[in-house]
């Protein structure tokens, strides 16, 4: 994977955004089978004006990242935890799920179609990987598609947030994300949709983003934006909240992992009263495109919660777990077996 000659970028000024890169996967699912797929220069799709992902928000999506290790070589992380995701967010939407050997050969197939869109080590960027189902073909009443495409592309990105490994400040949110038995624990775009507004209030506001609270009562924390939340505990705990309207990060899950088996932490994943926030002395958002975002502050109704420093300085546990996952990411520390998946 090394010797390609790379596009002339600023690799460490990359923010988060789209960049045209050479080639992307498309398949195709017809009458109940999936085509092999292939890859294509086109990045703009033709498809029926009935599409029922247009009209009735029938798609999913997954986002994951490639990286160049500090020996050269290119690696997915944990694809395969995407794959797994997408059909859940697939299933969830009686569309037909994308089998895990096509979805890891897309990423792979895009990956090396695009190497010299591909960040090289130790500028702290990536390349980002969009892969998603929609459902197409002629169609007008409310029921499932009758086509279904799966594609994927991808960008070389910097950091979501501004600053990268900056606390930044949330305000809790009264619009909720999702239902409370709806569709809040899968990757479908209607969850984006509905969060648009808040985001751009809180925007508004001066705040990074928004913390959305659990739909039913209001009273514990779900989301970080479009991350999970994790709290540090005085006595060395990491606490991530559980609810069934959470999407289930996969960063967050390698996180639970390294804060238990490689910092011997104790790890509790269960409800957090959004008024118990004071129990934390460091916050983190966590996810594939946020990695660790130290929360510096959070406002809810009026009351102000601050972490590490004041809100200033990013914590030692989570400096610690950045370190350690962007570690195994980039083939510095050696990740539990199966967590990089190199692309040859
Ligand atoms: C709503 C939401 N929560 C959490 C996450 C983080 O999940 P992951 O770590 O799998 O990227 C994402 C990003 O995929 C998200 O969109």
């Amino acid at each position: 994977m090394t010797g390609v000659e790379k596009v002339s970028l600023d690799w460490s000024k990359l923010g988060f955004g789209y960049q045209k890169t050479d080639r992307r996967f498309i398949a195709h699912w017809k009458e109940g089978r999936w085509d092999a797929g292939t890859l294509t220069e086109d990045n703009s799709l033709h498809i029926h004006e009935g599409s029922c992902a247009l009209h009735y928000g029938q798609q999913c999506f997954e986002g994951l990242k490639a990286f160049t290790t500090k020996d050269g070589r290119v690696v997915l992380f944990r694809p395969d935890e995407n794959a797994k995701r997408m059909r859940r967010s697939a299933e969830a939407l009686l569309m037909p799920p994308v089998p895990e050997e096509m979805f890891i050969r897309a990423c792979e197939e895009v990956v090396r179609a695009n190497l010299r869109w591909v960040p090289p080590y130790g500028y702290g960027a990536s390349f980002y990987l969009r892969p998603f189902l929609i459902g197409v073909g002629e169609n007008l009443g409310v029921k499932p598609a009758p086509e279904y495409i799966f594609s994927v592309f991808g960008s070389p990105v910097g950091p979501y947030f501004k600053g990268g490994l900056q606390p930044v400040r949330f305000i809790t949110s009264e619009y909720d994300r999702a239902a409370p038995n709806g569709t809040g624990s899968v990757k479908v775009g209607g969850n984006y949709a509905a969060s648009l507004r808040a985001h751009e209030i809180a925007v508004k506001e001066g705040f990074a983003d928004c913390i959305y609270l659990d739909p039913a009562t209001h009273t514990y924390i779900e989301e970080v934006g479009a991350a999970n939340f994790f709290g540090i505990t005085k006595d060395d705990r990491f606490v991530t909240p559980k609810s069934n309207s959470i999407l289930p990060s996969i960063t967050k899950y390698s996180l639970m992992h390294l804060a238990e088996q490689y910092l011997k932490m104790t790890v509790e994943e269960r409800p957090v009263p959004i008024d118990s926030l004071g129990e934390f002395v460091e916050a983190g958002a966590c996810g594939t495109a946020a990695v660790i975002t130290p929360i510096g502050e959070i406002v809810h109704r009026k009351k102000s919660y601050t972490f590490y420093a004041g809100g200033k300085e990013v914590g030692p546990v989570s400096r610690k777990l950045y370190d350690l996952l962007t570690g195994i990411q980039t083939g510095v520390v050696e990740g539990p077996k199966g967590w990089v998946h190199e692309v040859r």
